[in-house]
């Protein structure tokens, strides 16, 4: 039970599991990790797929042709996939001021180099989804960076990179992913709301969808739930990052439940109800005190909190007191038209209610929350 397998898509980046726990104070506590090792040891925990960034490629191989050859080749022996890939647009000093938005032109020409680089292999490998990560695209300071010329240029970019796409007939789609901060003070793009309004500026916004990250929204005190549903409500749910986060404070990356268990129930069973048919990408770090079998076993534990929470949205579901609750509730009233089909405004104008009388009903959502986390809690 709770036994992961390929049909699961659960989907791992590279720079996950290998995380070396270099943080801004200290150290790294674990040794690199050959991302041939990583292949086969996701395959064997029953994963999917794997993602990566072009230079988590070359943790232990710098060439790399060779790197990518061994890639392939383990690849090729474990019948994993490649649905999504990214750019590394932060790590390199060149990108401490951003990388499509970086006040220098020529940083600006560099970044859009190495992501048709890296655009060329994510091709070649298979993968449909390229996740673009503007970390450093931000400024710590309000006299550093024109913000809107930041965003025209920001737009310039995808442009560029959609046409690339389309003229080399890639089966690609691009998909933003929004932060509020960290690495820079104040990132581009800042949640899930921004960056959709920025997609409908672009050249082609049915190429560009979001990759939104549990932590990220939450770090903005949003609600992902919210966030994710109105991305599939736009259908804009191109890929998404699970993962967990502990209140508004530092990106901490954790395992996927491993922070708002609630608000992780209520994702899964949207994902598992609404529509969503892509990978489940946990991009989350095994924490800075974990050794090298810890990491693994923190791969692992991603995967089972998902199926466990999968489990217990459908036991919810089915639950004969919860379908009551939720009628009772109205749930599904709100999927009824507010001017019903063939009525006219006169009609709603007509309408008489008895408006203290309903003023004083109560919707019953305590008893339908508490219903959720007794399943939660495996009490029922
Ligand atoms: C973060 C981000 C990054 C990106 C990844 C893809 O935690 O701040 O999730 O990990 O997802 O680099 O570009
Ligand atoms: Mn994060
Ligand atoms: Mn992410
Ligand atoms: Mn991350």
């Amino acid at each position: 039970m709770y036994t992961p397998s390929p049909e699961d898509k659960f989907t791992f980046g590279l720079w996950t599991v290998g995380w070396q726990a270099r943080d801004q104070f200290g150290d790294a506590t674990r040794a690199p990790l050959d991302p041939v090792e990583t292949v086969h040891k996701l395959a064997e925990l029953g994963a999917y797929g794997v993602t990566f960034h072009d230079d988590d490629l070359l943790a232990v191989e710098p060439d790399r042709d060779r790197a990518i050859e061994n890639f392939k080749k383990a690849l090729a022996d474990t019948g994993l996939k490649v649905p999504m890939a990214t750019t590394n647009l932060f790590t390199h000093p060149v990108f401490k001021d951003g990388g499509f938005t970086s006040n220098n032109r020529e940083i600006r020409r560099y970044a859009i180099r190495k992501v048709i680089r890296n655009l060329d292999l994510a091709a070649e490998l298979g993968a449909k989804t390229y996740v673009c990560w503007g970390g450093r695209e931000g400024s710590e300071s309000d006299a550093a960076k024109d913000i809107r010329a930041a965003l025209s240029r920001y737009k310039e970019a995808m442009d560029i990179l959609s046409q690339y796409v389309i003229d080399k007939g890639y089966d690609i789609r691009f998909a933003i992913e929004p932060k509020p901060n960290e690495p820079r003070g104040d990132i581009l793009l800042p949640t899930v709301g921004h960056a959709l309004a920025f997609i409908n500026e672009l050249e082609h916004p049915e190429m560009v969808g979001l990759n939104p990250e549990t932590g990220h929204e939450q770090m903005a005190g949003l609600n992902y739930f919210h966030a994710i549903s109105q991305a599939l409500w736009h259908g804009k749910l191109f890929h998404l990052d699970l993962n967990g986060q502990r209140g508004i404070k530092y990106d901490q990356d954790l395992i996927f439940g491993h922070g708002d268990v609630q608000n992780a129930f209520f994702l899964v069973d949207l994902l598992e109800h609404g529509g969503y048919e892509g990978p489940r990408h946990f991009d989350y770090k095994p924490v800075r005190t974990d050794d090298k079998q810890d990491a693994w076993d923190s791969v692992a534990a991603n995967m089972r909190t998902y199926l466990i929470l999968k489990e217990k949205a459908k036991a919810y579901r089915a639950d004969p007191e919860v379908q009551e609750a939720l009628a009772a509730s109205k749930v599904d009233e709100l999927g009824a038209r507010t001017l019903g089909e063939g009525e006219t405004l006169q009609d709603l104008l007509n309408d008489e209610f008895d408006l203290d009388g309903v003023a004083a009903q109560g919707f019953h959502f305590t008893r339908l929350s508490q219903l959720a986390l007794e399943h939660l809690l495996g009490v029922r």
